[in-house]
């Protein structure tokens, strides 16, 4: 059955299996693999995991909990583009949809679908810079 309110229960069900998912993708899966490791307990990953817990409760329920930069990390990355982001916003959309309710599933799309627009401006941007 399809989730119809997002709650920390069925937030911490959906970001593990969605990274669980990501890591074995060929385009997406080396960069969480470089930056965190292949394994799920180690202290990376937990970190990861919490921080992401409270980034989707604070942006669809409005909950305080979250007070990073999301952006920062992605500057550090390597090479990451457009296509690269396309892929992860591809595989979110599907993975948000086995778990909640359209309306919901669609929330949850359009917040990451804005976020990754402003990352890939600004990547470029900050790559420009780097180049003058
Ligand atoms: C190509 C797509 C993406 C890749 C490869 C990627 C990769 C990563 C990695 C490796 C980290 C952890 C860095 C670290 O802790 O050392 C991270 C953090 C994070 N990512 Fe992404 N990401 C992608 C897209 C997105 C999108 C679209 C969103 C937003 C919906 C997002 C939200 C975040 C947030 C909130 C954090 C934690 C930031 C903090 O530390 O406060 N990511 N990402």
């Amino acid at each position: 059955m399809l989730y119809d309110t997002v709650d920390r229960s069925n937030v911490e069900k959906m970001v593990r299996s969605f990274y669980a998912m990501l890591v074995q993708d060929d385009i997406v899966g080396p960069y969480f693999i470089r930056a965190l490791g292949s394994d799920f307990k180690n202290d990376k990953w937990y970190e990861h995991f919490r921080t992401l817990d409270h980034f989707w409760l604070m942006l669809m329920n409005g909950e305080p909990g979250y007070t990073g930069d999301p952006f920062g990390p992605h500057a550090f990355l390597g090479d990451l583009g457009p296509e690269t982001f396309e892929r992860w916003l591809k595989l979110f959309n599907e993975h948000v949809h086995k778990y909640y309710v359209p309306e919901i599933a669609e929330k949850f799309y359009k917040k990451a679908d804005i976020l990754a627009k402003q990352f890939v401006v600004r990547l470029e941007t900050t790559g420009e810079e780097e180049e003058e």
